[in-house]
């Protein structure tokens, strides 16, 4: 025997280490513990040797087979991870990721699912509309012809002549009634546009139109539905109050204000001293829109109103400028 087993096993550790590829490697494993590798021959040849050192060869042989066998399966994993770190262009892909921030829905959004939420529970049906809106939809066929005075209460971008961006959600009204015979249980979220810009107006602002359409509908049912509304959304003992208003489209209409979530009615900035802030209008639907789609005005009534999410929204967070709602601050946005 030319080679002891120390030189074998050293001469293989030192190939191994500097083996570059599982080819290498995979010949190397060949040479030494393969059918006719130096190992094995080694192991083979112990009989011819005298027989008081045959124990300890054949122990000092199986060693080296076992370390040998620990080292080629090391340079392998070696070699694999050098590969996979060449592949990607010098990233090394073994080390953790950068975690990427994760977002979460709008407060706006969040505020209106759960308006929409509490009106589903009351047998309400969730309905959407375009934003871009005929003459005809946002104004005529609610009672507002032309140059009536009332179409100076909402400012409106046209984009043709007979074209607006939807000063509110009321047509969704109109449109509903065209497609849906009585009775009919609606709420309508969704952006409306108006030229209008301060701490408590946004030329975009979101509002959410209710429709209820049924025999014998009063006005009773219109504070009970609206009251359990902000109760719910607010807390349940949050009083409500009808002030008489006008709307071309409700007749008698009523503006809705709630006692003042930040002084609970003693008076302070917010509510300008009042105690109360307007939330919506409402009332009973004019009997013109029943004529407009065809409703049998009289088996018909209903009730319908219409509030701003963002007003709500601002109540609810304490939050005392409209405009943060839309500049996509983080450090604003992170705390909903
Ligand atoms: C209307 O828009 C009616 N369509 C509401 C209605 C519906 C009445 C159905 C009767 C029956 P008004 O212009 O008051 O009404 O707007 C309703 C609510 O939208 C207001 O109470 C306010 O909360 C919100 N709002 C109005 N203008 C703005 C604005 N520029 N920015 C943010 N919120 C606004
Ligand atoms: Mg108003």
């Amino acid at each position: 025997m030319d080679k002891t087993i120390d030189d074998i096993q050293a001469e293989a550790l030192a190939a191994l280490e500097s083996a570059e590829t599982a080819e290498e490697v995979g010949r190397l494993s060949v040479r030494y513990l393969g059918r006719k590798g130096l190992v094995t021959q080694y192991l083979r040849n112990i009989s011819s040797l005298p027989e008081n050192e045959r124990p300890d060869a054949g122990k000092k042989a199986n060693q080296t087979k076992k370390i040998l066998e620990q080292a080629i399966k090391s340079a392998e994993k070696r070699i694999a991870a050098q590969q996979k770190t060449e592949l990607v262009g010098g990233v090394d892909v073994t080390l953790p990721g950068r975690p990427a921030p994760r977002g979460h829905m709008h407060p706006i959004t969040q505020i209106t699912r759960r308006i929409c939420d509490i009106f589903v529970r009351m047998g309400f049906d969730i309905v959407e509309g375009p934003e871009v809106e005929s003459d005809y939809y946002n104004f005529e066929a609610l009672n507002i012809p032309k140059n009536h005075p009332a179409r100076d209460m909402q400012d409106t971008f046209y984009i043709a002549e007979n074209i607006v961006l939807r000063t509110h959600t009321s047509p969704l009204q109109v449109r509903m009634m065209e497609q849906y015979p009585p009775p009919l249980r609606v709420v309508a979220p969704g952006k409306v546009y108006r030229c209008d810009s301060d701490l408590t107006h946004t030329p975009m602002f979101h509002q959410i139109e209710g429709l209820l359409v049924d025999e014998e509908v009063s006005f009773g049912d219109l504070k009970g539905v609206l009251t359990e509304f902000v109760q719910k959304v607010f807390d349940p003992d949050t009083s409500i109050r009808f002030r008489p208003s006008f709307f071309p489209f409700t007749e008698p209409s009523a503006e809705v204000d709630i006692q003042c979530v930040m002084c609970r009615g003693r008076g302070c900035k917010v509510c300008s001293h009042t105690g109360w802030l307007e939330v919506l209008g409402c009332g009973m639907v004019h009997p013109a829109l029943f004529e407009n789609v065809g409703y049998d005005t009289r088996r018909y009534c209903g009730f319908a109103f219409g509030m701003g999410i963002e007003r709500i929204a601002m109540l609810k967070y304490g939050i005392n400028d409209i405009r943060l709602f839309f500049e996509s601050d983080d450090r604003f946005l992170r705390q909903f």
